[in-house]
């Protein structure tokens, strides 16, 4: 017999599904602008569609990264403290991480802990990671701030922890929360931690809109899927056919931000929370934002919030930087 689909219909725990539930209907219930958090963008579909998106030609984000720990991860390496343990927070695919805990291995044995709420991407993580040479990795399926401070609470006396918060993820939040997520970070980290932030930088806004509005619909289907998840887990009936992908940047907040734009009058109803809701034509529900920093800024980021910028590294291709922290 044929193995069985990967994926019919996610089953996840109930109390996640509440979670879920009451923060889709907090966000569909805003009296002006409707929204839904970006980080259930990611479930098993959604997490696979960007995976695509890092292959188009218009999204340069994540290849920049790769070629700057490529390039990078011997110089990053040599600037830690030793011994280092590694937390990463959103363990992704795993591709950069490797580069990195590549360069690390050859100095010391690496204990890898990458944390994540989709247990579909630590398992990606774990296939990807799992097989290297003196690395031992155990994940933390939980919130960032909740799987650092486990980590944290294992480290031995003499070790210093590295913080990996790599592919620009910081640029989902707004500026004040990115500050404010920066220092909770930085409370739970001690003296010679590092962190090393990954940030995407500000460039012409029509190369922007392409990299969030891909002509072959890739990103589209990536943020439409958002909706075609709350159906799936939360029994809704969005009408996915009745919704359009956008994608604006704000020059004065300097993001990109998505949306999903309704094309009709139109009711949805979710049986999970037992609740409608109501979106006019041409309303949107805003999905994600994506910030866009100049590289004095991320210094500044990270002064204002506990650290002292050690080095950046630039792409020369796409405009792209890491940037090594240390706490003060
Ligand atoms: C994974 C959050 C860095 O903001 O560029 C890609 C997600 N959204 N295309 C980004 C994303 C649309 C991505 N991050």
């Amino acid at each position: 017999m044929a193995s069985a689909p990967r994926m019919a219909r996610a089953s996840v725990s109930p109390a996640v599904t509440a979670e879920f539930s009451s923060d889709v209907v907090v966000g569909l219930s805003h009296a002006g602008q409707k929204e839904l958090p970006s980080k259930y963008l990611y479930d098993e579909v959604g997490s696979a569609l960007f995976d695509v998106i890092c292959l188009l030609p218009e999204y340069g984000l994540s290849r920049a990264g790769m070629r700057l720990l490529q390039r990078d991860s011997h110089e990053i390496v040599s600037l830690l403290p030793a011994p280092v343990l590694v937390a990463e927070l959103g363990s992704g695919s795993g591709q950069k991480t490797r580069l990195l805990l590549q360069a690390l291995s050859k100095r010391q044995r690496v204990n890898y802990y990458p944390i994540d709420i989709s247990g579909s991407a630590l398992s990606r993580c774990q296939q990807e990671i799992g097989q290297m040479d003196r690395v031992s990795i155990v994940g933390f399926e939980s919130a960032y701030l909740d799987g650092l401070q486990e980590v944290a609470a294992r480290r031995r006396d003499e070790e210093r922890i590295l913080v990996l918060f790599l592919g620009s993820t910081i640029g989902n939040f707004d500026r004040p929360a990115g500050d404010q997520f920066l220092r909770e970070v930085r409370r739970i980290l001690s003296e010679g931690d590092a962190l090393l932030l990954a940030t995407d930088l500000e460039k012409p806004i029509e190369q922007l809109l392409l990299a969030y509005d891909d002509p072959a619909g890739v990103t589209a289907a990536f943020n439409l899927n958002l909706l075609a998840r709350i159906n799936r887990e939360l029994g809704a009936d969005f009408d996915l056919r009745q919704f359009e992908h956008t994608a604006r940047y704000d020059e004065c907040e300097r993001r990109v931000e998505m949306h999903l734009r309704s094309k009709v009058w139109q009711r949805v109803t979710i049986q999970a929370a037992a609740q409608r809701f109501y979106l006019r034509e041409g309303e949107t529900i805003w999905t994600e934002s994506s910030h866009k920093y100049s590289p004095p800024a991320v210094v500044e980021m990270g002064e204002r919030t506990g650290f002292r910028c050690a080095q950046q590294w630039f792409d020369a291709e796409w405009p792209f930087a890491q940037n090594l922290f240390f706490v003060v």
